[in-house]
């Protein structure tokens, strides 16, 4: 009789979990009807539009631009007149003073922000509040602490600025992602074209708000709103010389094909399929806090998700069953109410592709959990979903489901744990919960993942860096290294 069986009639668990509802206010948030493109410091008129929604209601929000090969050619323009004519020759510590303002404005604008990132995004509020805006605003922090330090970040290479950076970002963290680019390259004395995700464009329209408050010059940062085409357009252009670029694998792929030969940098943040591993001397109920905590925060939309658990298999009963009482009690609801935990899928696309991942794992003979659970009429849902019974070749153990739905599988050894955490194309993250240090530094050197959590999962900041292995891309978003891939070395320096 395990030590669960034993307690489970004393322990007291509630019947219900109601809350009061505690949604968020809106009225902070003035959204305009209709959006142009951020071109030169000015809002260009945009040819062709789309309506941007909530995922949560299907309530259209604003009209924006779906930018075509033109319009991105202006605003590329403008980059590189900005980089030419003052940006790139104004002194560092002046680059410093716009960056650090910009973080200052994020800060005292944050309420704001994290509201509209709820409404467009589908994300609950308290994620919004507590981590992509304080995150948001650490980057713009951190890298305005580096921009007049590059000398010292690479000694004896003569860092200078690449020029114009096409940057293409995704819908899962709106905000954070255009941090993580605009942050870096800017500090590293370049100019800016960038492309929010279509269906998340309105906290990048924000920003451009923000850009006018810290008064930075006109045309250092722009920003160009659309699909997949405006971003093809942005990748294509010649006035462009890096481009870093956040999404599907597919993508990525292609820019990559696009981008060969041309002597453009390049960037790729990919997928992911990450192993949380847990070994039978962890804390159990911290574990459980962090799978849940790896595969359900923002309803599993991550790239770093800890979608595959690898259970020792001596613990596997204890650890799935407080796990599935543990569903029990997420909420999942209105975004902007502060007790969410589950917010909206982000797009009728992708919870089409949960959906259909989600009955391949039921056709392919995995079992399926999920909690009981009332989802709103309107909008794009999905229950947090556990499977049990996986083989390594299903589909929901190989491919990135990118929703909240979580592949449970058991290992004996931790030479069997890595060769299983490892047997897939992707390679951004890990998670490794064990009392023993000893053990977490050879899973580390063991596992091919970018980023290996110890006892935690889905940590971020600013001065680490991210980025992946294999097929979830190369280079490096964060720290010291995420300055290099907006910098050219002197060929003359040493090394
Ligand atoms: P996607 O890769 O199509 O979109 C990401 C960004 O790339 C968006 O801004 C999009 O407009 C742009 N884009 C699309 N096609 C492009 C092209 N040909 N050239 C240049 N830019 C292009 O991702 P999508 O379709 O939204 O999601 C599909 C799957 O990709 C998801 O289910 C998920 O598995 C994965 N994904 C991974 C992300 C990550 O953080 N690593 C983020 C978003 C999606
Ligand atoms: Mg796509």
């Amino acid at each position: 009789m395990t030590e669960l069986d034993r307690k489970q009639d004393r322990t007291p668990v509630p019947k219900e979990w109601t809350y009061a509802p505690a949604p968020e206010s809106r009225d902070i948030v003035a959204l305009d009807e209709r959006y142009g493109h951020f071109v030169g410091g000015k809002w260009l008129e945009p040819s062709v539009t789309y309506t941007t929604i909530s995922p949560a209601t299907e309530e259209p929000l604003a009209e924006v631009g779906q930018a075509t090969p033109e319009e991105v050619e202006a605003a590329v323009a403008a980059a590189r007149d900005a980089f030419e004519n003052g940006w790139s020759g104004i002194s560092a510590a002046e680059r410093a003073k716009y960056l650090f303002r910009i973080a200052r404005i994020l800060q005292e604008r944050s309420r704001e922000f994290a509201v509209l990132e709820s409404l467009n995004g589908g994300k609950p509020i308290k994620e919004s509040r507590d981590v992509d805006l304080p995150l948001a605003a650490a980057h713009f922090f951190y890298y305005a602490g580096w921009a007049d330090k590059l000398e010292y970040a690479f000694p004896n290479r003569r860092p200078r600025p690449v020029g114009v950076a096409g940057q293409i970002i995704p819908w899962n963290f709106p905000l954070l992602m255009l941090s993580w680019k605009i942050a870096p390259a800017l500090a590293a004395g370049n100019t800016v074209v960038l492309k929010p995700a279509e269906t998340t464009p309105l906290s990048a329209l924000l920003f451009a708000d923000v850009l006018r408050q810290a008064e930075l010059p006109p045309g250092v940062v722009n920003i160009v709103t659309g699909d997949g085409r405006t971003g093809a357009a942005l990748v294509k252009s010649k006035g462009v010389d890096k481009i870093a670029f956040t999404g599907s694998t597919e993508v990525g792929k292609a820019i990559q094909r696009e981008l060969a030969g041309t002597g453009k940098k390049l960037t790729l943040e990919l997928g992911g399929k990450a192993a949380n591993i847990i070994f039978d001397d962890a804390a159990l109920d911290q574990a459980v806090e962090g799978i849940v905590n790896g595969i359900y925060f923002n309803q599993g939309h991550v790239c770093c998700a800890g979608s595959r658990l690898l259970v020792q298999e001596s613990i596997y009963e204890p650890v799935v069953e407080k796990l599935k009482r543990r569903l029990t009690t997420l909420r999942v609801g209105d975004p902007l109410d502060k007790n969410t935990d589950v917010g909206a899928i982000n797009s009728k696309q992708q919870l089409e592709k949960i959906r259909e991942l989600v009955e391949a794992g039921e056709q392919e003979g995995a079992e399926i959990y999920q909690p009981p659970c009332r989802l709103p009429e309107k909008g794009y849902w999905f229950v947090p979903t556990v499977f049990t019974n996986v083989a390594q070749s299903y589909r929901i153990a190989q491919e990135e489901i990118f929703g909240p739905v979580l592949s449970v599988l058991t290992f004996r050894t931790p030479e069997e744990a890595v060769e299983k955490a490892n047997n897939t194309p992707y390679g951004l993250s890990a998670g490794v919960w064990t009392e023993k240090g000893s053990r977490i530094l050879w899973m580390a050197e063991h596992l091919r993942a970018g980023v290996v959590w110890a006892n935690t999962f889905n940590r971020f900041d600013p001065s680490s860096p991210f980025g992946g292995y294999k097929e979830s891309g190369f280079g490096r978003e964060g720290g010291r290294h995420g300055l290099e891939p907006y910098l050219a070395f002197d060929k003359s320096a040493l090394p």
